[in-house]
């Protein structure tokens, strides 16, 4: 095929480059062939900017055992979580964090040389009620630390890296996977990769909304690629607004602030927290938390008439709550210094404001992806709602639906996810590479990478992708963000339906070379962001209920008689079906009940 130039054979191939991904890598490379596709340099993923901590009931400080952090997950997650998945995560967790330390991943550390742990928000000491301190960090840059461990380690074990490749399908044999086709960005070159075993590990997809902590490659390529080969994708209508994005951009601060004694105020100076979460207050889930600053805002308390309240940790605030709360620690300049330097830092770039000396304007950022590509506990792709695997085929970290995070996610736990399921995904594809065969690549493999790109590349249209992405992302912040309801998420619906036609009919591209074609590929990472806008809206306007992070004006409720199940979306002829066919696992034996925090 014209432009294919390149075959590979690797036993496991793994899809993107970032904690999950390398944690897949490192774990299959210890006893097959395996190679990394990354469309980014991996140490520039996502994962790096991960910033308070990695969930783990060690207990360094105080009281904490896995069953607390289990059922924290599962109430986080507005009992959406499936309870085998969550209780995976919070035992393993504390051997990961323990694997990562001697990897050589340089945690901060406590008087004693125990790791550093932080609260974080919906972590709490069950019989208490209070938070507990389980966040395991790295000053606040938690992610990036883990990123390089990983990545030296794999280089180490002989990972090999095929780094600024974008992988634009998958290639099938009837309905067995059997490889990836990518484009070096280099030379817009197509290359075929044959493998026994995939992961996708490509991460989320933020850059659906258009206020976002996430980077400008988290386009859902992942999601996008396996629903175009008919397999499902579930929980859609469940995505993160951090509550603490920097106002107006959007970039994360991290909700370790808040662990370490920040409050949230509003325009009347009140700690408004203290209405919405009586007993955890702050560090209430996010969903919660989000929820409140909207109101806040709504009732005209944002701070200056504005859309943002403001996030104050500047020691003399901190240390008259620590007081009121009877708390003996104090806080001084250096210590914001030492374990919030990246924090002081975004703030002086992106707002112009110090927060030892100032409160930082916050608000809610689209952030993290609960739902994606349905696996089970062993990161394998399932292709219905009854649990039939795709062989060969898996998914871990934030592209994957475990479905650990439920309806919503605690902070930290994305982190612990990716190791835990990463590690999963890697064990699964060094055992299936080990006692299957290779499926011989279809006629003419390349072919669809080549037609797709080729068909973009001639599109001769006359409307700029960067004009239908924005209107995509300001009617999904408008109508699919942190409040719901009918007419609107069918107005999204619909115009996401409309850009499609017209991304397909009338796209404008500019640049028609080979070598590092950006206008193409935002293009091609466009079709991929519309086609998951549009399930994630069907899959909202289908949940009548709200629960989590999807909260619906019309039916204010969560409603476990009709709702307590999966929502699976699969793509039947070019729209989006939805079942609820995937039950909760409720293994642990934990009942829905309300949310008190
Ligand atoms: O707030 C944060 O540091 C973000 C962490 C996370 O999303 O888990």
């Amino acid at each position: 095929m014209e432009n294919v130039h390149h075959f590979h054979e690797f036993d496991a191939i793994v899809v993107g480059g970032g904690g999950a991904g390398l944690m897949a890598a490192l774990y299959a490379s210890r006893s097959v062939r395996t190679a990394v596709i990354s469309k980014l340099y991996p140490t520039r993923s996502h994962t790096g900017t991960a910033q308070g901590g990695i969930g783990a009931a060690l207990g360094n400080l105080e009281a904490d055992k896995p069953e607390w952090h289990a059922f924290d997950t599962i109430k986080g997650g507005d009992y959406l979580s499936d309870q085998n998945a969550a209780d995976v995560l919070a035992k393993e967790a504390v051997e990961a964090v323990v694997e990562l330390e001697w990897m050589g991943l340089p945690f901060d550390r406590n008087a004693d040389g125990t790791i550093a742990q932080r609260r974080f928000g919906g972590h709490t000491n069950n019989e208490t009620k209070k938070p507990v301190r389980r966040a395991c960090h790295s000053a606040d840059r938690t992610g990036h630390m883990i990123l390089q461990t990983l990545y030296q380690n794999c280089i180490k074990e002989g990972v090999k890296f095929f780094d600024e490749f974008q992988v634009i399908d998958l290639v099938f044999n009837g309905d067995k996977p059997c490889g990836v086709e990518a484009v070096s960005l280099d030379t817009g070159q197509v290359h075929v990769f044959h493998a026994k075993a995939i992961t996708f590990a490509s991460g989320g997809w933020g850059r659906v909304w258009s206020v976002t902590s996430n980077a400008h490659s988290l386009t859902g390529d992942g999601p996008a690629i396996v629903w175009r080969h008919g397999l499902p994708l579930q929980d859609m209508e469940f995505f993160q607004f951090h509550p603490t994005g920097l106002y107006p951009l959007g970039v994360l601060i991290t909700e370790g602030v808040r662990g370490e004694g920040g409050v949230l105020i509003n325009d009347r100076g009140e700690r408004f927290m203290e209405r919405y979460a009586p007993t955890i207050k702050d560090l209430a889930s996010r969903d919660v938390v989000s929820r409140a600053i909207y109101l806040e805002v709504q009732e005209k308390r944002g701070v200056n008439g504005r859309e943002y309240v403001h996030l104050d940790v500047r020691p003399s605030t901190v240390n008259r709550y620590l007081a009121e709360a009877g708390e003996d620690r104090r806080i001084d300049e250096q210590y914001i210094l030492e374990k919030l330097p990246d924090i002081l830092d975004f703030c002086h770039t992106y707002a112009g404001v110090d927060p030892v000396k100032e409160a930082i304007p916050v608000a809610p950022t689209a952030h993290y992806a609960m739902g994606g590509i349905p696996t089970n506990v062993n990161a394998e792709v399932l292709r219905d709602g009854k649990g039939t695997t795709v062989p060969g085929l898996y998914a871990a970290g934030e592209v994957a639906c475990v479905s650990v995070h439920g309806a919503n996610r605690l902070g930290t736990n994305s982190l612990t996810d990716l190791i835990v399921f990463g590690r999963k995904a890697g064990i699964q594809m060094a055992e299936y590479c080990q006692q299957a065969d290779f499926i011989p690549l279809p006629h003419d493999p390349g072919r669809s990478a080549v037609v797709a790109l080729e068909q973009l590349r001639k599109s001769s249209g006359k409307t700029k992708p960067h004009t239908i992405r924005r209107r995509m992302q300001q009617e999904m912040m408008a109508k699919v963000g942190v409040f719901r309801e009918e007419k609107m998420m069918q107005e999204a619906l619909d115009l996401v339906r409309e850009l499609k036609e017209q991304f397909q009919n009338d796209l404008a591209i500019d640049d028609q070379g080979y070598r590092f074609n950006t206008d193409l590929m935002e293009a091609w990472e466009l079709g991929c962001l519309l086609d998951v806008a549009e399930v994630t809206a069907a899959s909202a306007l289908h949940r009548k209920e709200s629960r989590g992070a999807h909260s619906r004006d019309d039916h204010p409720d969560r409603d476990d008689e009709k709702y307590l199940a999966h929502t699976v979306a699969y793509p039947r002829n070019g729209t989006v079906e939805i079942k609820y066919d995937r039950p909760v696992d409720l293994s642990l034996g934990y009942e829905p009940k309300e949310r008190v925090y």
